[in-house]
């Protein structure tokens, strides 16, 4: 997480950028790549729901306990035991998100950002292995 922030600050404009680490956390057997790639992507989406000058990006890890109640609850049921996992949070001071927003936040189209330019559309992989709009 220490190695990944230089990179991902100047991706945030003028929003502080913060770790909370809890030194307890035990290595993870993880791909570094995916792993800066979704720190990446929440860091942008707080910066942009900030939107002004001020506003702080805070990075928390911890142990936590996962237990049947919270894998009902969160959790895709059936695909995870319970224990002791690695919790990462990413905490902004912007608007948060409405009901509405919450609804959508796994449909890969969804957004609510408009660029000067228009849309800005996602792009997906051809049949032919280039990329092309879509
Ligand atoms: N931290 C956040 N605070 C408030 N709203 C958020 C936050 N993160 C995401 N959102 C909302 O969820 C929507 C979808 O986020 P998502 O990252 O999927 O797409 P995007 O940021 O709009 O576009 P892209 O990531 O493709 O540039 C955003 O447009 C925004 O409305
Ligand atoms: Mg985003």
């Amino acid at each position: 997480m220490r190695e990944i922030l230089p990179l991902i600050r100047p991706s945030l404009g003028s929003t502080a950028i913060t770790l909370d680490l809890d030194d307890a956390v035990p290595p993870l057997k993880a791909d570094p790549g995916q792993i800066q790639q979704i720190i990446m992507n929440f860091a942008i989406n707080a910066a942009d729901a900030i939107g002004g000058p001020s506003g702080v990006v805070t990075i928390k890890t911890e142990v936590t306990e996962v237990d049947g109640a919270y894998i009902e609850q969160v959790l895709a049921k059936g695909q995870t035991q319970p224990g002791s996992y690695v919790c990462l949070e990413v905490h902004d001071t912007g608007v948060g998100m409405s009901a509405e927003t919450q609804a959508k936040i796994f449909d890969p189209f969804f957004t609510t950002n408009f660029r000067a330019e228009g849309w800005v559309w996602p792009r997906c992989p051809a049949s032919s292995g280039a990329t092309r709009e879509c």
